[in-house]
């Protein structure tokens, strides 16, 4: 039998990654944010990318929350749905990779095997793990959408944490004390971080 795969022939454009990362004047790269609902995901990776594009790069977010009404609208949070969420995300941010951007993505994204998985799918000084290191209780005092409180009264199953898995990065390129330091001091963890790693250029007087 023959597979999909087969009669389907990759085609190479003349207008490519490199020449599209030249025309934005910029190094793409993929800024990978996990950990805990409520650890502070979006609300960093927001405030990174509020900085970055006042710097002048380009840059695209793919929050979690949001990407769940369209794209993978279709899933939920088995072990299985979660996998092909990371999956599609990961595909999608190789295309805007590609397309020159700095990607950042804000997923709790829980199995090290999948981030393992999209991280190989780039070239290694591409792709950025950042943990947002919050602690489970932490995240559930603060609880912003109040989806704790729902999961340990039972009325949301799976919840990440209470009754479904998180397994921390053991190598993340940045660990973000996300339970303690200001946002605005996280930001610029990160953008020190971005800037020894040669992806943005920081003019510091
Ligand atoms: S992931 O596990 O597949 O990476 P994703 O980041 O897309 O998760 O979505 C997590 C968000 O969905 C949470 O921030 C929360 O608002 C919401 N959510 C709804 N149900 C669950 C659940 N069972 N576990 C975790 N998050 C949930």
């Amino acid at each position: 039998m023959s597979s999909v795969k087969e009669n389907i022939v990759w085609h190479t454009h003349e207008v490519d990654k490199a020449y599209r990362a030249q025309l934005k004047n910029q190094r793409p790269a993929v800024l990978w944010f996990t950990g805990l609902s409520g650890a502070g995901k979006s609300t960093i990776a927001g405030a990174l990318e509020s900085r970055l594009a006042q710097l002048g790069y380009h840059t695209y977010l793919l929050d979690g929350d949001n990407v769940r009404h369209g794209l993978c609208g279709d899933l939920g949070f088995s072990e299985q749905d979660r996998r092909e969420n990371i999956r599609r995300i990961g595909e999608l941010a190789k295309l805007m990779a590609d397309a020159g951007l700095i990607v950042l993505t804000a997923f709790i994204s829980p199995h090290r095997e999948e981030r393992q998985q999209v991280r190989d799918l780039f070239p290694s000084d591409e792709f950025l793990e950042v943990y947002v290191n919050t602690q489970l209780s932490v995240c559930e005092q603060r609880d912003p959408k109040g989806l704790y409180k729902k999961a340990r009264a039972g009325e949301i199953s799976h919840f990440t944490g209470i009754d479904s898995v998180y397994e921390a990065p053991l190598a993340a390129e940045i660990d973000l004390p996300a339970g303690e330091a200001s946002v605005t001091a996280l930001v610029e963890q990160c953008l020190d971080h971005l800037h020894e790693r040669g992806i943005i250029h920081l003019s510091k007087s």
